[in-house]
């Protein structure tokens, strides 16, 4: 079965799927996406995803391209048309097609909205998951704006291609002070010796991340005590537990930073209780 795309009012295989090379978001990463679970066959957490969504283009000044609820539909009918019980769907608006110019087209020039799902393998995740992940650290040289989800992604490109060269899963940026801000395509977490968990707060320098949001009400609904707070390497490294999260890992156990064995160098329970936790507490539409 060939994978289909919808791009701009149309379902279309891949390989006819396109859009124009003076598209902006070619030109210029001028847009924003986001992608959202599907798991047993419903979309997961659609409207806080949408709300990201609306946000990052009101930021930019894009427009919607469709309401709140026609995109839900597309994104539906998009994972079910490629048969994706378990995996995401990917959502991409960018400011549509104009002649190359670096400011903004006319307001008339409709955006371009692509959406495209995969599927992906739950046990292999599962069994991941059970392992547990390496993490490096790097230099965060992004721009200042990394709370709008743009597609302008290449310092993360080149983090998890460093991340990989070292063996590792996920590389986390680290600042200019030291502090960890969040991973290539995920935000960071830590357990600390006294069962803290401690994630950055999001007012500044990373990406207010869904997955994020959700487990902090997980974790207080757990009892867990929670401290939305920036930590050093040293401290994640000293930590009793780390972890990562996104739509696509979930809750995913670090057991190395930079080489250096977190805890007992294996998953740790407080990491493993909120992944199956966390979908207690999701939004499911669905498909
Ligand atoms: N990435 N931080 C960054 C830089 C991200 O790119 C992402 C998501 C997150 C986690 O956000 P959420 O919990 O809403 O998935 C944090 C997506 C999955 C990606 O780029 O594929």
């Amino acid at each position: 079965m060939s994978r289909i795309a919808y791009v701009n009012g149309r379902y279309l295989p891949h390989a006819n799927a396109a859009v124009s090379i003076e598209d902006r978001g070619f030109q210029f990463a001028d847009a924003v996406y986001e992608v959202c679970e599907i798991r047993d066959g419903e979309v997961i957490d659609p409207g806080l995803h949408l709300d990201r969504l609306e946000r990052s283009l009101r930021e930019l000044r894009i427009r919607m391209p469709m309401s709140r609820t026609a995109l839900l539909v597309v994104m539906r009918q998009t994972a079910k048309r490629n048969r994706v019980r378990n995996g995401g769907v990917y959502v991409q608006v960018s400011r549509g097609e104009a002649h190359r110019d670096h400011a903004f087209p006319d307001a008339s020039v409709p955006p371009t909205v692509v959406m495209t799902a995969k599927p992906h393998d739950r046990a292999k995740a599962e069994a991941q998951a059970e392992k547990g992940i390496a993490v490096i650290t790097v230099p965060d040289n992004r721009w200042e704006r990394v709370d709008i989800k743009s597609v302008g992604l290449l310092p993360n490109c080149l983090a998890k291609q460093a991340a990989k060269e070292a063996g590792a899963k996920e590389a986390w940026f680290v600042d200019g002070t030291g502090l960890v801000t969040e991973g290539s395509s995920t935000n960071a977490w830590i357990v600390t010796r006294d069962g803290a968990l401690v994630t950055r707060s999001a007012e500044f320098g990373i990406l207010r991340g869904i997955t994020r949001t959700v487990l902090l009400e997980v974790a207080k609904r757990l009892g867990l005590r929670v401290e939305e707070r920036s930590f050093t390497v040293a401290e994640a490294k000293a930590a009793k537990e780390a972890f990562i999260t996104a739509a696509t890992t979930l809750v995913m156990p670090v057991v190395s930073i930079d080489g250096t064995a977190i805890g007992n160098g294996h998953p740790g329970e407080t990491a493993l209780a909120l992944r199956r936790a966390f979908h207690g507490s999701t939004e499911r539409v669905p498909l």
